[in-house]
């Protein structure tokens, strides 16, 4: 299946599809049973590497669109 992924505007990543998560110990995130995750990108969350919606509090502005 493919996993789709979602810049949400000045907001998360939103991620679609069943995937693996690790932390930077290489300890795997247990993801079972979430159709979808919200990965953090301000930076702010207090429940990294997951979206707690803090961005909305904070007011996070995010850089330009991807590039293309
Ligand atoms: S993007 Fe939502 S808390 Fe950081």
């Amino acid at each position: 299946m493919t996993v789709k992924i979602t810049i949400r505007p000045n907001g998360p990543y939103l991620v679609e599809g069943e995937c693996e998560l690790y932390d930077p110990t290489g300890a795997r995130i247990d993801t079972s049973g979430q159709p979808r995750i919200a990965l953090c990108r301000c930076g702010s969350s207090s429940n990294k590497p997951m979206c707690d919606g803090t961005h909305n509090k904070i007011g996070f502005q995010a850089a330009d669109a991807a590039k293309k």
